[in-house]
């Protein structure tokens, strides 16, 4: 058994971000002969293409290197000095981009002894880092106590970069509570609301459930892949360094990398997942009156649980140094259990509960009931899931209670697990409280459903608010 655990203890101690691992020369090294080459290994995987190096002697001056090429290891990036180097301190500088899509960025210093041993004084940096350069601290160079950002190998200025980082935020904001919503009310057309479930008293509200629960699923989609086209025109120009990123050659490039790759199964999901919607749309218009159409429920739910592990590809999971499947796999388990209890929440809110409240006044507090019911069964297998998968992904981002309690990331977790604990405490008081109610109000007695639909609209709006924070926390350098 231990044999099994302890490389998994290992691995779960392990850094899990994009990183630089070693290089060669090392860091701080002393060497003795001039270098023919650098050699870089980066963890956690990252884009080659737009990896670039830089080395400086201790006059600032910078040397002419060949191009960086792929080396034969994996994460291995290897760059040809093509001059013999006179002793000196170096500083190498390098930028790349993490499977994640977040630029990196970091130094590191080495010296070249003169053939007696000895190395030339100097005055050089003391502190050197890497991060990433979203997270405002990318390349900090600590000289004598003072911070200053540092352009990259390139000259790309850090705070474009930033920039580019906090552009996004409200993208991701709008992508991902479309995207919640979208997958939302294919949870509640797959799992509640089916045709026959209610019986015959309640075949007429289904269906005019199903029809507004359709539109607002279609809305969702179409503006997770408008929110989507913005995310990777940011994603394009924060590679590029700034609107060069809009050049075709540019796009194309950016849809090459792992990250645009995992855009496109993503959005192709997600159109998918469009088009059926719109057929369902177009075949109730068809047959008003009959039951309301089913057609596609395969194609409906294998393009939900496709579009749901484009987070997953192009988010922090993707680049985890250690365990990269299981925070994948925890990261599309999590999607696919908010969608379905805030999404599905939404759904209720938004185009459910209206539907019941247009059911005559006699059928309204029945109708409602019966969706609080069937939702129930839904919900609660939805938050253990939200809550599990959540629980293992801040784990493997944070791993420990130092971290969790004194870093930025660890503060935004923080506050999200307070918020969604308090809509669930809404759920908990719409099943004990507000269910019974329903199922005891007289016939023509609505209070209670326009109760419900108010409270409901409380947890949508706690919930956009958790979906802000989770905006916010996705573009954040974890700990690990
Ligand atoms: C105990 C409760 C929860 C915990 C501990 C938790 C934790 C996390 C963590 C650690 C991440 C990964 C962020 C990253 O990639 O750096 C995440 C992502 C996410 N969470 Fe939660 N979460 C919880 C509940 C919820 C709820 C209720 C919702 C629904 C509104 C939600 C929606 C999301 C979404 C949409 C993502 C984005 C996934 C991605 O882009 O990779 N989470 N959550």
């Amino acid at each position: 058994m231990l044999h099994l655990t302890l490389p998994l203890l290992v691995a779960l101690l392990m850094p899990m971000h994009t990183r630089l691992a070693r290089s060669e020369p090392a860091v701080d090294a002393v060497v003795t002969s001039s270098p023919r080459e650098l050699r870089l290994w980066f963890e956690g995987g990252m884009e080659a293409h737009f990896t670039q190096v830089a080395l400086r002697g201790s006059a600032g001056a910078r040397m002419a290197l060949g191009a960086p090429v792929r080396g034969s290891e994996p994460g291995l990036i290897v760059v040809p000095v093509p001059m013999t180097l006179r002793p000196d301190h170096y500083t190498v500088a390098w930028e790349t981009v993490g499977r994640d899509g977040h630029p990196m960025r970091g130094t590191f210093r080495f010296m070249l002894a003169a053939p007696d041993g000895t190395i030339p004084h100097a005055e050089m940096p003391s502190v050197v880092d890497s991060s990433a350069w979203g997270a405002g601290t990318a390349g900090r160079t600590v000289t004598g106590g003072a911070v200053s950002a540092e352009a990259g190998p390139e000259g790309r200025s850090t705070r474009s970069a930033s920039q580019f980082a906090r552009a996004s935020r409200p993208v991701r904001w709008v992508e991902l509570t479309a995207l919640v919503t979208a997958l939302g009310a294919v949870a509640l057309l797959l799992g509640v609301l089916r045709t026959g479930r209610g019986g015959a008293a309640h075949e007429r509200f289904i269906a005019d459930a199903v029809r507004r629960v359709t539109i607002l699923g279609t809305g969702g989609a179409a503006m997770f892949l408008a929110a989507s086209v913005s995310r990777f025109a940011i994603e394009s120009q924060t590679l590029h360094g700034g609107s060069g990123g809009m050049s075709p050659g540019s796009l194309a490039r950016t849809a090459a990398t792992g990250w645009g790759r995992a855009w496109v199964i993503a959005a192709a999901a997600m159109a998918m997942l469009l088009v059926v919607l719109l057929y369902r749309q177009r075949a109730a218009r068809a047959a008003t009156g009959a039951p309301a159409p089913r057609g596609g429920d395969l194609a409906l739910g294998v393009a939900a649980l496709a579009a749901a592990i484009g987070p997953a590809m192009t988010g922090h999971a993707a680049s985890a140094v250690s365990l990269m499947p299981l925070a994948v796999l925890a990261d599309w388990l999590h999607v696919i259990g908010a969608s379905a209890w805030v999404g599905g929440v939404a759904g209720l809110a938004l185009a459910a509960s209206p539907a019941a409240l247009a059911q005559p006044p006699g059928d309204r507090a029945a109708a409602m009931a019966w969706l609080v019911g069937a939702f129930h069964a839904l919900a609660v297998p939805s938050i253990a899931l939200v809550v599990f998968s959540g629980v293992v992904s801040g784990w493997l981002r944070v791993g420990t209670w130092r971290d969790l309690m004194a870093s930025n990331y660890g503060d935004l977790l923080l506050f999200k697990v307070y918020l969604v604990a308090f809509t669930a405490l809404l759920g908990a008081y719409h099943w004990f409280r507000v269910h019974p109610r329903l199922m005891a109000a007289a016939a023509g007695d609505d209070r209670t459903a326009r109760h419900l639909q108010w409270t409901l609209a409380v947890e949508v709006a706690v919930s956009l608010f958790i979906l802000g924070l989770t905006a916010t926390l996705v573009t954040t350098p974890p700990p690990r």
